[in-house]
């Protein structure tokens, strides 16, 4: 199958796509992210966009791990914006594979504005976020009639790796919300002492969702504070995602 830079003429620009690479299950890919694969002749990829997608790539495709493997410091973001850009000015098709949706908590607005402002076309392709495929996971919806009007969002992790200091506390703790957190494991008990200092029951249904599109996947349920007491004593080694709300009641 050719790729697409094959029909560039000599000197074209090529492009980048920011492609969402879903929770790790190859079959979780969209139509349109195993397109970009197939036709891609560089792809750099994060850690936790998993290794199925390489079924996808075209024998010639490139690729290039941009996450913290095998023990390396992961490179950082300027230097991949600026890996990608160099392989699009080359008349390349590069694709930023990224976990989940690229546009959550994956820096994108960095690399589309470097690639906007080097005049490269950028596209974004969707992918399904983890929150969602955990909710799958459970088999639990998201929202639910008359409980749950709101879902949220939100990192549990700034820059220094602490809960970040300006979260909108209220927010957190509307019991009429599901909330997805991602980044969180290391500060969820930190966080859970807040939002019931500002009035979310103890009891409130929470989940944890470790590994999840992976073999070693583990769920544990229970209450925010439970999830929280165990976090505290044993932190997994996989990635999180924490989801807590009414609306799990049944989860
Ligand atoms: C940098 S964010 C990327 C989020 C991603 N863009 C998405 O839409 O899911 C990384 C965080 O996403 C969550 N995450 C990503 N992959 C996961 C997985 N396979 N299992 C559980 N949590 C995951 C964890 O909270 C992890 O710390």
């Amino acid at each position: 199958m050719p790729k697409s830079s094959d029909h560039h003429g000599a000197g074209a620009t090529g492009s980048i796509a920011l492609v969402g690479a879903g929770p790790g299950d190859a079959d979780l890919l969209t139509l349109r992210a195993i397109k970009r694969l197939q036709t891609a002749d560089i792809v750099l990829y994060d850690d936790l966009a998993g290794e199925d997608f390489m079924a996808y790539l075209h024998p010639d495709a490139e690729l290039i791990a941009v996450g913290k493997r095998a023990g390396h410091p992961s490179p950082r973001q300027d230097e991949v914006s600026r890996l990608a850009i160099a392989h699009a000015l080359l008349g390349k098709n590069v694709v930023r594979l990224k976990a989940g949706d690229p546009t959550l908590f994956a820096r994108a607005d960095e690399e589309l504005r470097a690639a906007r402002d080097a005049g490269i076309a950028v596209e974004i392709v969707p992918g399904i976020t983890t929150a969602t495929a955990a909710a799958a996971a459970i088999g639990a919806s998201l929202t639910k009639r008359g409980v749950a009007r709101r879902v949220q969002f939100v990192t549990g992790h700034d820059v220094d790796g602490r809960l970040p200091r300006d979260l909108d506390l209220a927010a957190l703790a509307d019991p009429t919300a599901t909330t997805c957190v991602y980044m969180g494991k290391a500060t969820f008990p930190g966080l859970t002492e807040q939002l019931i200092a500002h009035g979310l029951s103890a009891a409130t249904p929470a989940v944890i969702v470790e590994s999840l599109g992976s073999e070693t996947t583990k769920i544990l349920r229970g209450t925010i504070a439970e999830i929280a007491a165990r976090l505290t004593i044993d932190r997994p080694s996989g990635p999180c995602i924490i989801l807590y709300g009414a609306a799990l009641a049944e989860a």
